[in-house]
This record gives structure tokens, sequence and C-alpha cells, in this order.
């Protein structure tokens, strides 16, 4: 019997502490996470120094705790992952350091993952047998793109937001609402208990044809409705201003996976948890005989488990290393 592969995957690029343990390619050993959110909350989005800071005081432990939870030794690792970018320069510091210096002292190889590459990985420990092509759909607090992906390794950039991510667009609208830091499942909520018909506000760039996205013109727009409109009902805000993201999320997705021929959409990152998405996106994807994907809750969010997939395949399949001497890219795309 040949030997198991057992990887650590290590996660600092913003506000989540999180680390996991694989055995092989899939089989999920230990997956923690500790979110910092509650640590941010009272200044309306992630502080960089307070996420290094709790980056360093948490992460021992939880490797401690997913070593003794998947009942293998720090000799046991064949390979130690962290994500190297884009993210926050601190934070990604914090991990990228904890994964070498593990590495070194045990032996095991070291891999830096670009943290986009990460949620794509997400899909494959969920859907292990649906195979590429497929089209994904990365919608999260940083970034909103679509890519093909041919194979995994391979990847085709089709669109991506100008200006604001479409998790960024609900926390700040949050904000602007009185809610709590991260405020996309709150706004899920209050939508599903809200009429969406209340507001018509606009849908950016939804008649262009391109592939790229726009969230900030919307969120101006709810601000300006909000100060004309000191009465509102935040469950109708919530629900009209949802609708108008998801709207737009669907659209554009949909039209990519035609243009490109692809029957299958992975959706990953934070806001692939938003109940409406999840709705309208099979619902509407059913027409053209295109199935989504949406991986559970745990993988959608940040985690460690996706960083440790994605390791473990450019491991063993594209015989990839990093030197000890990576640095972390905050900027990094695909
Ligand atoms: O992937 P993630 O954990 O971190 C990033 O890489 O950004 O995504 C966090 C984002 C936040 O903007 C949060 O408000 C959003 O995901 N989110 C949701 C829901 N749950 C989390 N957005 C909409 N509906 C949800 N149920
Ligand atoms: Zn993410």
């Amino acid at each position: 019997m040949e030997r198991s592969i057992y990887t650590l995957g290590i996660e600092t690029s913003c506000d989540e502490t999180a680390i996991a343990i694989l055995r092989n390619e899939t089989d999920i050993l230990a997956n923690i996470v500790y979110s910092q959110a509650g640590l941010h909350a009272k200044y309306g989005g992630v502080v960089p120094e307070i996420a290094s800071r709790n980056h360093l005081r948490k992460l021992p432990y939880l490797v401690k705790e997913g070593l003794e939870h998947a009942k293998i030794k720090f000799s046991d690792l064949s390979l130690v992952a962290a994500t190297y970018g884009p993210g926050l320069v601190g934070p990604l510091l914090v991990g990228l350091s904890a994964a070498k210096g593990i590495a070194c002292g045990s032996g095991a190889a070291f891999l830096g993952v670009n943290h986009l590459e990460g949620h794509i990985f997400s899909h494959r420990l969920a859907y292990p047998t649906v195979k590429p092509p497929f089209l994904v759909l990365i919608v999260s607090g940083g970034h909103t793109s679509l890519v093909e992906v041919k194979r995994y390794g391979e990847y085709q950039p089709i669109g991506a937001t100008r200006d604001d991510a479409a998790g960024e667009v609900l926390d700040k609208v949050g904000k602007m609402l009185g809610l709590d830091y991260p405020a996309g499942k709150e706004i899920d909520k209050l939508a599903i208990a809200g009429d969406q018909s209340t507001i018509r506000f606009p849908r950016p760039m939804l008649g262009d044809t391109g592939f790229d996205f726009s969230f900030s013109g919307l969120k101006t727009a709810t601000a300006y409705y909000l100060r004309e409109n000191p009465t509102f009902k935040v469950e109708d805000v919530a629900a009209s201003f949802l609708a108008a993201v998801i709207d737009v999320l669907v659209d554009k997705t949909l039209k990519a996976a035609r243009r490109y021929k692809l029957t299958q959409i992975a959706v990953v990152g934070g806001v692939a948890a938003n109940s409406l998405l999840r709705r309208r996106l099979t619902a509407h994807g059913k027409r053209f005989g295109i199935q989504p994907f949406f991986p559970p809750l745990d993988l959608c969010t940040d985690n460690g488990a996706m960083i440790a997939a994605t390791a473990v395949f450019r491991y063993i399949h594209l015989n990839e290393q990093h030197d000890p001497s990576l640095e972390p890219a905050p900027s990094l795309e695909f």
C-alpha cells in the first residue's frame, strides 16, 4: 500500500486564522478556523495590525490542535503550505513564516499558495468527482472574478470587478444600515423578511457585453437613498440592494458560461453562502442546462483545507515546491 501524504495548510491572508490537515488530495482530517471578525467589528473593517497580532497569538495553538485532531505528528507531514497572496502583508507574513519554520523543523516540503486558486480547490474538496472544464465565480470580501478552469492548474481569467468586490459592497452597505462587520450574512437574513420591489437600485454593467463587474455605483446609489429616505425600512433596503447585486452576479455568470460553452459552475468564496444567489443561479441555470455547485459553508469562507488541497495538487501533479525565501505577494493575481 502506498504511503499517505499529509499536508498542513495555513491561511492568514485576512481576518481568519485557519489551519487544516489533509490526507492525500481530498481527505480532510482537521479543518479549524478562528474568526477574528468580532475583534474588527467595532472598526467596521479589518485593521491590519490587529489581524497580524492575533494570527501570531492563535496560530501555534490551532496547529497543535489540528495535529492532535488528525492524530499525526510534525514528523508525519510531507508538505507545509501557506497562502502567500493576495492579502494583507502583515497577516500573510505570519502564516508564511510559521509554514517555513514548521517545514524546516519537520523536514517537510514548503509551498506558497495563491489564495484565489485556494478558493477554486474548495470546490474540488466538496465535489471531487466533478471534473474540469468548468467556470468559477469567486465571490468574496476581497474578490469578484470569473475564471475558466481548463484543468486544475490551468486557468483563464474571464472578468473581474473594476472597483469593490461583491462582499465588500455588502459589508459597506451593511455599515450604512448600522449592521456589524461582516454584514453579508445579516443582509441575507434581513432580505428574506423584506420586499425587493420597494426600491429599484441600478444593476451596474448589466447591459455591457463584457464580463467585468462594478459595484461602487450601487453603493453610492444606496447611500443617496438612505440620506433622502431617513425613515427607510431596513429589511426592504436590504432586499432591494441584495437583489441588485445578485441580479448582476447571476446574469454575468450565466452569460460567461454560455459564451465559453461551460455547463458547470463552481461558486466559491464567502458570498457563495448567500441564499438568494444559490436559489437564483440554480433556477436560472436550469433553463440553459447549466448546473452550479456550491461548497458547504465551512469551505465557502476562508479556510486552511483549500490551501492544503491546492498545495498537495501542485506538489504531486506539477512537481512544485517553493524555496524558503518566498515573499508575500499582497497583490497576487492569477
Ligand atoms: O471568502 P471570505 O471568507 O473572505 C475573503 O476572502 O474575502 O468572504 C467573506 C465575505 C464577507 O464580505 C461577508 O460579508 C460575505 O463573505 N458573506 C456573505 C454571506 N456570508 C458571508 N455574503 C452574503 N451572504 C452570506 N450569507
Ligand atoms: Zn477568501
